[in-house]
Formats: C-alpha cells, structure tokens, sequence
C-alpha cells in the first residue's frame, strides 16, 4: 500500500524520531530536565552517577541503591592489558575521540555474550561502560605522552577519579566538584545526533559496546559535541578583545558558523551555558582569571547583537572549554569528556528502546533516474 506523500525535512527538523521519557526541553524557555527534575537542580544538588541512575533506571536511587552502584562501578573500572597494549598500537598524534571509540568498540571483543532480554545483563552492561570509559580516555591520554596510565583510585568518586587518572595527583575537592557537574550538565540531551545515532544502532539489537562506539563517533563532529574544542581554538585565533566585532563581521559576510552558538532547539541561552559559565567564573576567582574569558563575554555580546533576533546563542559547548581549560585538561580531550558524561544518556535511551524495539528503518526522496542504460565498460 502506497504511503501518503510527505514532507522531506532536512535534518529530519521537527520530526519526533521516537517516544521518550528520559530528558525534556523547553528552547523558547531555555528550560532542561531530566526525568522531569531541573537541570539546575541537579547541577547544584546532586551528583553525575545519581543523575546517570535516574536518567537510566528513570527515579533517584535511593542511599543504598547509590551505594551499591557507585561500588559495582568502582569495581568494574580497570582496563584490560589487551586494551591498554592495543592503545600502545594507536599513533600518539590521534585525536582521542577516535581512539576512545576504537576502544569501546574493542570492549565488545571481550564481553561478547548478548542477553538483551536479561536486567543483569543490561545492568552489567551500564556498570562496564560507565566504570570503563573515563580509564579509557585517561590510559590514551597517558600512553600518548609515552607514560604507562594510572590505575584508577579507589578513594575518589567518579569524577575525581578521572581528573586523578589525568595527572595522578588527587584533585583538589572544589575541581572535582566543578568536574562533576560538568559531566551532570552533558548528560543528556533529548533527540540530539549520537542519541539518534546510538538508537538506529541500538534497533538492530547489536551489542551495547556497538551503540556506544557509534554515538562517539557521531559526537565527534564540530556541529555537534566537537564543537566545545573549537570554541578554543577560536577565542585563540581572535587573540583579543578589541578583535572580537572584526572577527564576528567577517563571519557574518562569510556566512562562517561561529562555534559555540545556535541550537536546532534552544532559541535563547541554553541553561548549560549559564551553569557552566557560572563554574568558570567560581574556578577564576580561586585560581586565577582567564583572557580568553574576556574574549569570549565580548563574542556572546556582538553575537547577540548581529544573531540575536535569530535566536542564536550560547549552546553548552561554549563555556564548556574554559572550565575544563581551568581544570588543566588539554583541549583535544574536551570531546571525549563530553562522551564520558553522555554515555548516561545513550545508555539511558538505549534501554529505553529495548522495550519497545522496532528496528529504524526510514524511507527517502528518490531523486535519481530510472531505467538508465547500462554502458559497457569499453565504450565509457
Ligand atoms: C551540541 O542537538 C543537541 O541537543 C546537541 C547538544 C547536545 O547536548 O547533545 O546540545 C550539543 O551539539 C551543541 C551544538 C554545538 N555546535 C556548534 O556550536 C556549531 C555551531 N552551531 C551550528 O552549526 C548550528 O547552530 C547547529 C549545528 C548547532 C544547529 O544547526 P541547525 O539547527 O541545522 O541550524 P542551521 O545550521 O540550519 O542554522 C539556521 C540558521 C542559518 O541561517 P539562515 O541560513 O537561515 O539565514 O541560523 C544560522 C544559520 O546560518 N546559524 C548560525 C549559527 N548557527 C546557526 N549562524 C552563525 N553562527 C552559528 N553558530
């Protein structure tokens, strides 16, 4: 039976690619939350792996379920030597989002079972992937610098862990923190592209180290979670604040996408931007000002005035690089940190799919020919 024709919307802009619980956004509100509790909420009370329990298994856990999975977590950190030697192979001048998503890849080579019908399996699974991928960016980040990686810190959470893996020093408690609720704020984030990515994956009832490996590699492009490198990169090259309104109006008459802004549904400030331009400003007043700071307060004010009324604005990845700058964590691994804290939410959409799988399989506009003649190869 023929479908009734419909409009092609590129991007898919508008087109609900699934039902879900998990995360709600207001664009026109700048409002954000998961489960239904407030961003800011959770940003300023709770913690990373309380907020992955709730955007997972849907409700805060309570203290003991909090304990249990922080512990099963901390248990299930450690690497295999496979994949530490395996990461020996990759060259050092590799950008870590590609090794991170070889490696998760890999974690599929030795927990190859597959129940996906089976809770103990499912949560198995979470545990693995939330324990093991902040080691896995840490051991890169050590081994391309020729250094053996530091085995995870069982006295330190989530968070402290991974900045203690960074540097093998123990952080100080108000960078934890300010880490911490960076990896709350990315999370998650609806129908974003490596949720959608991590969902297709998902429907073919692959294995999760599949669906994660593929929602990284989607992460990884500028328009979207790699976007958060090249804001620095950016605020470098515009040097100051005086060539901030040249550097915007030649983007303008360039038509050039200025990283960090515009957001396919926030319309105004998204509220990540605040909080995280809020830790900034706290990781300044204890350790020092940033310029590129500067910089960057007079980009979001001349963009405002040329794309205001557009309703272009900061998104999450804009503030984002200062902070984690601030923490001491080279640019190139601001990405694989934003894929650390959205493997919640992949997980999160990811049994949430299970449950009601059909497999993502939608249709085109055909614009190519018909009945085309075949030409021998001698006569092209
Ligand atoms: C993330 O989806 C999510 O939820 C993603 C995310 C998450 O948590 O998962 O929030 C994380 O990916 C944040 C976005 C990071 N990317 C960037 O900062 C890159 C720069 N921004 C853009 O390229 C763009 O705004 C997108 C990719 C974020 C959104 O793209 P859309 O919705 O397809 O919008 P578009 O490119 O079609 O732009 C619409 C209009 C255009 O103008 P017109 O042709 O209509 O006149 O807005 C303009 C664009 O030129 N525009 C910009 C702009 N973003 C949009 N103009 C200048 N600079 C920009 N940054």
């Amino acid at each position: 039976m023929a479908l009734p024709a419909c409009e092609f919307k590129p991007g898919l802009e508008g087109i609900p690619a699934a039902q879900s619980a998990i995360s709600y956004v207001d664009g026109t509100k700048g409002l954000l939350e998961y489960r239904g509790i407030r961003i800011e909420e959770l940003a300023h009370k709770g913690s990373f792996l309380e907020t992955a329990y709730l955007l997972i298994w849907g409700k805060l856990p309570t203290q003991d379920q909090l304990e249990e999975f922080k512990t099963d977590i901390l248990y299930h950190r450690r690497i295999k030597y496979h994949i530490r030697d395996m990461m020996k192979s990759f060259p050092e001048t590799g950008h870590p989002m590609d090794a991170l998503q070889t490696s998760a890849a890999a974690l599929g080579l030795f927990y190859s079972r597959r129940a996906l019908d089976d809770p103990a399996y499912i949560r198995k699974a979470v545990v693995r992937l939330l324990a093991k991928i902040p080691t896995m960016v840490a051991a890169f980040n050590q081994i391309r610098k020729g250094n053996d990686p530091v085995t995870p810190n069982d006295n330190l959470d989530y968070g402290a862990n991974f900045l203690y893996m960074m540097t093998e020093r123990e952080p100080d408690p108000i960078a934890a923190r300010a880490f911490d609720v960076c990896l709350t704020l990315h999370a998650e984030h609806t129908m974003n592209a490596s949720t959608f990515s991590a969902m297709v994956t998902a429907s073919t009832l692959t294995d999760p180290y599949a669906v994660i490996a593929s929602a990284v590699g989607t992460l990884a492009g500028p328009l979207h979670g790699g976007a958060n490198e090249e804001v620095l990169a950016m605020l470098e090259e515009i040097g100051s604040v005086e060539n901030v309104r040249p550097y915007v109006e030649k983007a303008v008459a360039n038509k050039e996408k200025i990283m960090g802004f515009g957001h396919r549904v926030y319309k105004v400030k998204d509220p990540r931007a605040t909080i995280l331009q809020e830790l900034a400003e706290q990781l300044f007043a204890k350790s020092g000002h940033d310029p590129y700071y500067d910089i960057a307060l007079e980009l979001e004010k001349v963009v405002e005035e040329y794309y205001g009324q557009k309703g272009i604005y900061p998104n999450v990845d804009f503030y984002s690089g200062l902070v984690y700058r601030k923490l001491g964590i080279p640019d190139d691994l601001f990405t694989p940190i934003f894929a650390i804290a959205r493997v919640a939410g992949w997980l999160a959409h990811w049994k949430e799919q299970l449950g009601v799988n059909r497999i993502f399989r939608p249709t085109q506009v055909y614009t190519g020919l018909h009945e085309a003649p075949y030409i021998p190869l001698e006569e092209r």
